[in-house]
């Protein structure tokens, strides 16, 4: 691209940064019907998740936390625990109280602008005891785990489809976050999208620390080849303004971390 295109383009996209401030009616202001929160399961494989998470915390300090949490893209062979995945989903997307009885929200563990919560989570697991490798879809209301489908040569096309990070493609577990914008859209319109963005940060901090407190690490991933994750996850991406619209926006690698290494 050349100089000229590359400004044009970075003038386009900054203004996705910016409070959009023209008057739009939204479709909540039209009452039409609220998206769903989250995508229902498809699979029945589900597997059950726990909340009692006082065996894996095992560093509640979090003055400590804050001084100890870098990025981490060294990993032991050790897998985690079905408890330590639980606590890692409920820190990023757990449902802590559904409210509203028409139009409902969700309150989460993270912030989200108005509690859209545009997210899913998927998982490309590799060491978690008791589960097979393959990809997995998060069910926040339920707090529990969908098995969707083994991946034919999963390093290799995780490798390649996260511009050949090795460590996030051998990593225990990788969570991979989608956007389904019109959830958040539905009530800000050309807001939304900004917001969404801002949000996708919360889930990965909290990932971070989540995983400090079990004895892993984790690294946060914004390099990634976007067709190749979203047809990864088998997802409607194309460019559209449609409702079912989804697509990758962020990821992280999660694994146990040799406390001598650090
Ligand atoms: C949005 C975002 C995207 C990132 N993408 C990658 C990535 O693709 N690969 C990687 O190795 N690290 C990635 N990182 C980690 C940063 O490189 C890291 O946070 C930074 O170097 C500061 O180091 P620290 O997290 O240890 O404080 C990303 C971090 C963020 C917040």
């Amino acid at each position: 691209m050349n100089k000229d295109k590359i400004k044009a383009k970075i003038t386009e996209l900054r203004e996705i940064m910016k409070a959009q401030n023209e008057d739009y009616t939204s479709d909540q202001e039209l009452r039409l019907p609220q998206p769903p929160l989250n995508k229902a399961g498809v699979s029945n494989r589900k597997i059950a998740l726990t909340k009692d998470f006082d065996a894996v915390v095992k560093n509640n300090n979090f003055l400590n936390l804050l001084n100890t949490r870098t990025s981490k893209r060294k990993y032991t062979e050790e897998a985690l625990t079905i408890g330590e995945l639980s606590f890692l989903l409920w820190a990023t997307q757990g449902v802590k109280q559904i409210v509203g009885k028409e139009r409902k929200a969700t309150f989460r563990t993270v912030p989200s602008a108005g509690a859209r919560h545009p997210f899913e989570t998927y998982l490309f697991i590799n060491r978690v005891e008791g589960l097979e490798q393959g990809l997995y879809h998060y069910l926040p209301l339920e707090h529990k785990l969908e098995y969707l489908k083994a991946i034919e040569d999963q390093t290799e096309k995780v490798n390649e489809a996260f511009c050949g990070q090795i460590f996030f493609a051998t990593a225990a577990v990788d969570f991979v976050w989608t956007v389904i914008p019109y959830r958040s859209e539905w009530r800000y319109t050309v807001n939304a999208q900004k917001y969404a963005l801002v949000d996708a940060g919360h889930l990965c901090q909290n990932l971070y620390f989540a995983s400090e407190s079990i004895g892993c690490g984790a690294c946060g991933i914004g390099a990634y080849e976007q067709d190749l994750a979203d047809g990864l996850l088998g997802l409607n991406s194309a460019p559209s303004s449609a409702e079912d619209n989804e697509f990758v926006v962020y990821a992280a690698s999660v694994g146990k971390v040799d406390k001598k290494e650090e």
